[in-house]
C-alpha cells in the first residue's frame, strides 16, 4: 500500500481582500511525481509556499503524518524546495552554497551526490556570481534534493535548462521517485511535465479545477487519425457514409476511439480501389487537454456573472 506524504485540506489564502486559493484539497502518495498546472496567477507559487510555511494560511497541511503550519514546521526539515528563483549569494561558490544547507549524517557523501547527479563538476567551485541562468537553477535543484528529503517541491524547475539537462533532470526525478521521493512539481512546459509526473492538478484563479492521474487524463483525451489516400475525395465521401467523424476540411482526419480497428476503414477502401498511402495517429497531449479545461472553465466562470 502507498502512503500519504503530503494531505493538504481545505486551504484558503488571501492577499488583503483578495483570495488567491479557495478550498484546495489534494493528496500526494509516496513516490509520486504531481504536476501542478495553472495559467500566470493561477496560484501554484502561493500554493508551494503555503506549503512550505513561507506564508500564512487557513486550513490543514500535513506532510508524512504531521502537521505543518506557519507556526510549526518541525516537519518542513523533509522538505525540500526550489520556489520560483534560487536563492544565491553572489561571492560564495556553488559547493559553499551546497555545505551550508548540507545535514549530517554523511554531509560529504551527500554534497559529492548532488554535484554529481546535477552535473556542477564544472563550475561547483566558482563563485555563483558568474553562473548563467541555467546554472543557478541546477545549483538550486541541487540544493532542495540535496539532503534526501521526503518530499520534494520544484516550482519551474525546467526554468532555463538546455534540452540535455532537461532531460538530466527527467531523469533525475523519475530515478528518485523510484526510491521512494515524492515530488510536486509546477511548469507550463507541458510537454516535458507530460514525461514525468503520476498525477496531475489543474489550478484556474485559486481553485483545482482538474485531480487526476496523468494516464487518465491522457486516455480520456481525444485522439485521431490522419490518412493519405490515391483518392482523398472519395475516400471523404465514403468515411462520412460509413458515420466517421471528420475533424478538417484540409486533410482526412478522424476523431477516433483509442481502441477503433483500422480494418473496415481497409475493406472499405479496397472495395472502391483506393490505396492507403500513409497512416498517422495522432494523440492529444496534456498541452491540449489542459487548454481545453482551462478553456471551458473560463466559459463557465463567465456564464455564471
Ligand atoms: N505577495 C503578494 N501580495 C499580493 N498578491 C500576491 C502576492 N503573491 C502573489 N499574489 C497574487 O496571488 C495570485 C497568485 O499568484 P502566484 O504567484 O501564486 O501565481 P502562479 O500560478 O505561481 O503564476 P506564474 O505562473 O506566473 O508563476 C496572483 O493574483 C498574484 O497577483
Ligand atoms: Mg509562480
Amino acid at each position: 500500500m502507498t502512503e500519504t506524504i503530503i494531505k493538504v485540506q481545505k486551504l484558503n489564502k488571501s492577499f488583503g481582500s483578495k483570495q488567491v486559493l479557495h478550498d484546495i484539497s489534494f493528496t500526494g502518495q509516496q513516490g509520486h511525481v504531481i504536476g501542478l498546472v495553472g495559467a500566470n496567477g493561477a496560484g501554484k507559487t502561493t500554493l508551494m509556499k503555503t506549503i512550505l510555511g513561507l506564508t500564512s494560511a487557513q486550513g490543514q497541511i500535513t506532510i508524512d503524518g504531521q502537521p505543518s503550519s506557519f507556526n510549526h514546521h518541525e516537519i518542513l526539515k523533509e522538505v525540500g524546495a526550489l520556489i520560483e528563483y534560487p536563492s544565491i549569494y553572489p561571492f560564495m561558490s556553488g559547493r559553499d552554497h551546497l555545505k551550508l544547507f548540507a545535514k549530517e549524517p554523511q554531509r560529504p557523501q551527500k554534497i559529492q551526490n548532488a554535484i554529481a547527479e546535477l552535473h556542477l563538476a564544472k563550475y561547483v567551485d566558482r563563485p555563483a556570481k558568474s553562473y548563467s541562468l541555467g546554472m543557478k537553477q541546477k545549483l538550486g535543484i541541487a540544493m532542495a534534493i540535496l539532503n534526501n528529503p521526503k518530499l520534494v517541491i520544484l516550482d519551474e524547475p525546467m526554468n532555463g535548462l538546455d534540452p540535455q539537462s532537461n532531460k538530466d533532470l527527467r531523469l533525475l526525478i523519475k530515478a528518485k521517485s523510484q526510491t521512494g521521493t515524492t515530488f510536486l512539481i509546477s511548469s507550463h512546459i507541458l510537454s516535458e511535465l507530460q514525461k514525468i509526473a503520476d498525477d496531475l492538478l489543474v489550478l484556474d484563479q485559486g481553485r483545482i479545477i482538474q485531480k487526476t492521474t496523468m494516464q487518465d487524463l491522457l486516455a480520456a483525451s481525444d485522439h485521431y487519425l490522419v490518412l493519405s489516400t490515391s483518392n482523398d475525395n472519395l475516400a471523404r465521401q465514403i468515411l462520412i457514409k460509413a458515420g466517421y467523424q471528420l475533424v478538417s476540411s484540409s486533410e482526412l482526419k478522424l476523431r477516433i476511439s483509442p481502441n477503433t480497428s483500422l480494418e473496415p476503414i481497409i475493406k472499405m477502401f479496397d472495395h472502391q480501389k483506393i490505396s492507403i498511402l500513409d497512416i498517422q495517429h495522432l494523440d492529444e497531449g496534456l498541452e491540449d487537454s489542459v487548454l481545453k479545461l482551462l478553456a471551458s472553465d473560463q466559459k463557465e466562470l463567465e456564464g455564471q456573472k
